[in-house]
């Protein structure tokens, strides 16, 4: 049997092994797709183990999508721009290859309003994020990116990183000072505040104020749906996304790297009676 994982921590609030295993099953693969969660002190342990059970794949969660850069043998080019990776392929000859799959799955619902999109505000400034804000400039043809995050030096080095693809202007804020002077015609969620130990947390209440009534408010949390962010955009009676979308298209493409096949049609099922 082959051996598949999601590491991250905590892991609590994944849907992945449900979304693997129903593939593995309705194509007749024998194999296992498991969750691990690993704490950052056992972050190198936790791989090590990995390795030891002869792991074929795996894909990386809050918080070491940029941890686990330094752990690869190979970097796809597409992770390479973003800086981050959400999904490896570990292979025969032992090495680890990694890939970006979330820009894919982020940008799957959102293709047909790309063109409204101007102004955008970014929240977070992680691993998630880089996938989000490099898919917008390089894929949208954006008038301003603000990207705000609690630790402001992280917002900074991500701007500077996009900054080698693009010339779209691009401002930082830390959370507690921010203030928007611009109504956003996209506003994107990718800070884990709203779920976990956070659920029923807002990563912007002042959110009123940044908003016009065709704006987009796009939470890249599946779980809970609606988070405390899409009920503020919803009770404004603006349009939302939920992450399940992208979570579904990630973990296809992961799937399709691994095994050469996409998910079936009916994987979004699963979640309708979970
Ligand atoms: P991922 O790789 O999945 O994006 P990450 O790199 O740990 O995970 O990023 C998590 C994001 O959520 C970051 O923007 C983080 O802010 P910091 O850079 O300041 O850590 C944000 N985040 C996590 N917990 C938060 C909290 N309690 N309040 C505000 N932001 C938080």
């Amino acid at each position: 049997m082959k051996h598949y994982a999601i590491i991250g921590y905590p892991l609590g609030h994944t849907f992945s092994p449900a979304m693997h295993n129903h593939a593995f099953k309705h194509y007749g693969i024998d194999a296992v797709y498991e969750p691990r969660s690993i704490p950052p002190e056992g972050f190198e342990k936790g791989l090590q183990q990995l390795r030891d059970d002869g792991i074929r794949g795996f894909n990386i969660t809050i918080p070491y999508k940029q941890r686990i850069l330094s752990h690869l043998q190979k970097l796809d080019t597409l992770a390479e721009k973003i800086g981050a990776v959400n999904t490896v392929v570990c292979r025969e000859d032992g090495r680890w290859i990694g890939y970006n799959t979330d820009a894919y799955g982020f940008l799957l619902p959102l293709r047909e309003m790309l063109k409204n999109i101007r102004n955008i505000l970014v929240l977070g400034a992680g691993g998630a994020a880089r996938a989000v804000a490099f898919s917008l400039v390089t894929e949208a043809a954006p008038a301003s990116l603000t990207l705000v995050n609690r630790t402001p030096a992280r917002a900074r080095e991500l701007k500077s990183a996009l900054e080698e693809h693009t010339a779209v202007p691009i401002k930082c804020y830390d959370s507690a000072s921010f203030k928007s002077d611009v109504k956003y015609d996209l506003i994107v969620n990718t800070t884990s505040v709203g779920m976990g130990r956070m659920r029923g947390e807002s990563p912007l209440p002042g959110l009123a104020s940044c908003v016009h009534e065709g704006s987009l408010v796009y939470d890249l949390i599946y779980n809970p749906s609606p988070t405390r962010l899409l009920e503020q955009a919803a009770a404004l009676h603006l349009k939302t996304l939920n992450g399940l979308p992208m979570l579904i298209g990630q973990g296809s493409r992961a799937f399709y790297l691994w095994n050469g096949l996409y998910f079936p049609e009916d994987v979004g099922n699963i979640f309708s009676t979970a």
